[in-house]
């Protein structure tokens, strides 16, 4: 949809008695806007609830984004409830809000170690597990083809723990099936929709200290090996769930990294960007200049890189963030680590992301 029809709908949507908190600000363009203008997308993921019982929420996620992703709807748990029944409402949900907007959709995710069901591991033998990932995958990837940009094939797929050169985190999948259940699972995308962009998507390799440089290693090895065996691995993932009372970040390093993935001929995508700050002072002001210069120092490291698609925030906005359950600050105050604050106001993060993204070259045109 052109810019100008998204903002008069925008504006319809607004009543003119009583203007929510951003309502000041809906001239200036979204976070995607920006990021188009370089080639780039800017997205968000959405949870089901509020997709459902949050139009004021939405109404922004509409405005700032060009793609979106499903928090939780496309897990096992939620998608595949029962060996024998599959649930799509939250996933139809989204795609078909996203879809009448003309906003992309990736898929999150197929293979994980978490949020499955109770039923999948007492089923996984040697002789089951194979057929049931591939009837997973078939039936999902299957249902949304050619409306699914990207898949998340594989998550969080390394332990940083292990000190091994080739660290595969213990899953059910893995010891079902050994290290095949990856190759598996991208032939078995690519078989389903050949035209989603296949993405391994990894955590934890943001930090210059020993057992994040320890999971780059491990996530360019993995990366190598699969590609070496021709696995169709397009893409990586780094979900950039950052630390705002963490170390600098070590920007020449990280952007190695980033170089490191991109040699291989694979794109990059920011895909999970949040910033938790349960280490800072209650300040408001403070907390919210610090975590937008920590997520500045990230994304101006990673963004240049032409290999790097676009970035997708875990969330928009500080009214709902797993970060609160996760990472509850002790003073009992919400965490701040969104792009905008709970009254859907944009924040020094927000503006942080359009400066980061403004300040990146265009990508070169596609060829052909
Ligand atoms: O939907 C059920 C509900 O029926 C039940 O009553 C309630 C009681 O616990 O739980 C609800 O499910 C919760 C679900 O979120 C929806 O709110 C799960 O317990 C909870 O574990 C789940 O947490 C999600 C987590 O992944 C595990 O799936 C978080 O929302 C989600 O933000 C988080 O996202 C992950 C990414 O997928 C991968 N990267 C890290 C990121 C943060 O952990």
């Amino acid at each position: 949809m052109p810019e100008l029809s998204r903002r008069a709908l925008l504006a319809s949507s607004i009543a003119a008695a009583s203007l929510p908190a951003w309502a000041d600000q809906p001239s200036q363009p979204g976070l995607h806007a920006h990021a188009r203008i370089k080639g780039m997308f800017f997205g968000t993921a959405v949870a089901s609830e509020p997709l459902t019982k949050d139009p004021a929420l939405m109404d922004r996620v509409f405005a700032e984004c060009g793609i979106v992703v499903s928090e939780n709807a496309f897990k096992w748990f939620d998608i595949h409830p029962e060996k024998e029944k599959y649930d799509f409402t939250g996933a139809d949900a989204l795609m078909n809000w996203a879809t009448a907007r003309k906003i992309a959709v990736r898929g999150h995710t197929l293979v994980w170690h978490e949020a499955n069901p109770d039923w999948l591991e007492p089923a996984l033998t040697k002789a089951t597990a194979e057929k049931i990932l591939r009837d997973h995958i078939k039936t999902v990837v299957g249902r949304y083809a050619g409306r699914m940009v990207h898949w998340d094939v594989v998550n969080e797929p390394l332990h940083e723990e292990d000190k091994k050169p080739l660290a595969l985190r213990d899953s059910v999948w893995l010891r079902a099936l050994g290290p095949a259940y990856l190759d598996i699972a991208f032939h078995a995308t690519e078989a389903a929709d050949p035209h989603a962009l296949r993405v391994m998507n990894e955590f934890n390799v943001d930090y210059e200290i020993d057992w994040q440089l320890r999971k780059r290693d491990q996530l360019l090895a993995l990366c190598a090996d699969l590609l070496h065996r021709k696995v169709p691995l397009q893409a990586v993932g780094l979900q950039a769930h950052l630390d705002a009372g963490e170390i600098a970040i070590d920007q020449k390093g990280l952007s190695q990294f980033v170089a490191d993935i991109a040699s291989m001929g694979l794109k990059v995508i920011v895909t999970e960007l949040d910033v938790r700050d349960q280490r800072l002072p209650a300040s408001v002001s403070a907390r919210d200049t610090a975590v937008a210069a920590h997520a500045r120092a990230w994304l101006d490291a990673v963004l240049p890189n032409p290999a790097v698609l676009g970035v997708l925030s875990w969330g928009l906005s500080d009214r709902a963030s797993w970060l609160n359950d996760k990472f509850a600050r002790p003073d009992g105050l919400k965490q701040r680590g969104l792009p905008l604050d709970e009254d859907l106001g944009r924040k020094k993060l927000w503006t942080a992301l359009a400066n980061s993204i403004d300040s990146t070259a265009p990508r070169p045109a596609p060829k052909g």
